[in-house]
């Protein structure tokens, strides 16, 4: 049985970090809307904001938050935003899969020494007297590495990742150990073992298992939420290190073609903003949570139908190009078992991927939502030779 905060409860202060971020942002209007009070900590680093800082936010956000601009590596702004709060959602991290493969200390600084901060923080404020907050850590699927699998002659899989010859071959179907045959892919559940493949995986496994143990150690209520591939409006199209969504939105605006890695036929699960946003609030909303939860849609696509939604949604002809190139790391297919979440949480994804997509594009077409060139992403990954 689900227990939530009843209704008559005020649920009090919320920190969120990286509350000015993609996700933090509509995490912060949707609490608002939930009477919650909302502070946020945000470094508003140039990479996602392109140098603007809190007036870019929404009006609700600038109005209705308290908004604290600093690092969660600082120990002075990591107390001063821990001040009073009976709740933490910590999302603040530096989100490049490929890039925190060769900006290694900045990932491990933002990411684990972070999270080590806010916990130290927390710890200084009880000495004081202050009950430590109940947490929540954005974590990621990219923990899992690859998605699981099924041989139909000899059973379910956790293949080892694709080595470099394989890609350099182009062979990209992962193959069953013992006969060959290609492996299919299945739903992930929590289950799977951790088995991450960049620096930015690391981080996120060691945030989830810091807050965690943590909260155990502590006696308070710990979540890590693994997000699936998150797309909407407000995603940051400038930031070339952001999701493949972002990129193809960004290039087809752009005039330039959509560039399909390996063949285009690996799969992901793509979640709505606003799915993830409940996901979140429901957590937060529960007394009993406590854990590791998948929010994904549950649903499997191949990246070339996500480029063809992309065009559809934008109304542009864009081109897609297969390229046959590949990134190091990238994992062939990972869907969502959100079983736990639907049972535990009450959590059920309600946005198809054509209706968010259509929500994203009519963001991009209201807002002057810069066009990025994007391309040297790719162009740093080859330089240090993570890209074929
Ligand atoms: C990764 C992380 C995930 C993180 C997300 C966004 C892993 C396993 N997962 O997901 O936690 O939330 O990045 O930071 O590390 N692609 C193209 N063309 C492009 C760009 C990408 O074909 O121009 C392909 C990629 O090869 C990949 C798929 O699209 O197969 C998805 O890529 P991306 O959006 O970067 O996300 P993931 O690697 O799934």
């Amino acid at each position: 049985m689900r227990t939530t905060l009843a209704m008559s409860q005020t649920p009090g202060k919320i920190l969120i970090t990286g509350g000015a971020g993609f996700v933090g942002a509509h995490l912060a209007e949707r609490l608002l809307h939930d009477r919650w009070a909302v502070r946020i900590l945000d470094n508003f680093s140039p990479q996602v904001h392109g140098g603007a800082g809190p007036e870019s936010l929404p009006a609700a956000i600038r109005k209705e938050c308290e908004i604290q601009v600093g690092s969660v590596v600082s120990a002075a702004a990591m107390e001063r935003a821990l001040q009073g709060v009976r709740t933490v959602a910590h999302l603040a991290a530096a989100v490049g899969v490929g890039q925190s493969m060769y900006r290694i200390r900045d990932y491990c600084r933002a990411n684990m020494q972070g999270t080590a901060q806010l916990l130290q923080a927390i710890l200084q404020l009880r000495k004081r007297g202050q009950e430590p907050p109940r947490l929540l850590v954005a974590s990621s699927m990219s923990i899992y590495g690859e998605g699981s699998y099924v041989c139909r002659g000899c059973g379910p899989m956790r293949p080892a990742p694709r080595g470099r010859d394989q890609l350099e071959r182009g062979e990209w179907e992962l193959r069953c150990p013992g006969c060959g045959r290609a492996l299919a892919s299945e739903a992930t559940d929590e289950a799977k073992p951790a088995d991450p493949q960049s620096i930015y995986a690391i981080g996120k496994l060691s945030q989830e298992q810091m807050v965690l143990t943590f909260a155990r150690a502590y006696g308070v209520p710990g979540i890590a939420l693994r997000f699936f591939n998150i797309y909407g409006p407000r995603q940051a199209l400038s930031n070339p290190y952001t999701g493949v969504v972002a990129i193809f939105c960004a290039r087809a605006r752009a005039g330039e073609p959509m560039t399909l890695y390996e063949d285009g036929e690996q799969q992901r699960d793509f979640v709505a903003i606003e799915d993830v946003v409940e996901a979140c609030a429901l957590a937060l909303g529960s007394e009993d949570a406590s854990g590791a939860y998948n929010i994904g849609s549950g649903r499997r696509i191949t990246i070339r139908r996500v480029a063809e939604e992309v065009a559809a949604a934008l109304q542009t002809p864009a081109r897609i190009e297969t390229s046959g190139r590949y990134r190091v790391g990238d994992i062939r297919h990972c869907r969502a078992d959100i079983s736990r979440a639907r049972k535990e949480l009450g959590y059920e994804p309600r946005v198809g991927l054509t209706a968010g997509l259509r929500q994203l594009a009519e963001w991009i077409s209201e807002s002057a939502a810069p066009s990025a060139p994007v391309a040297n992403a790719a162009a740093e990954l080859r330089a240090y030779g993570l890209g074929g």
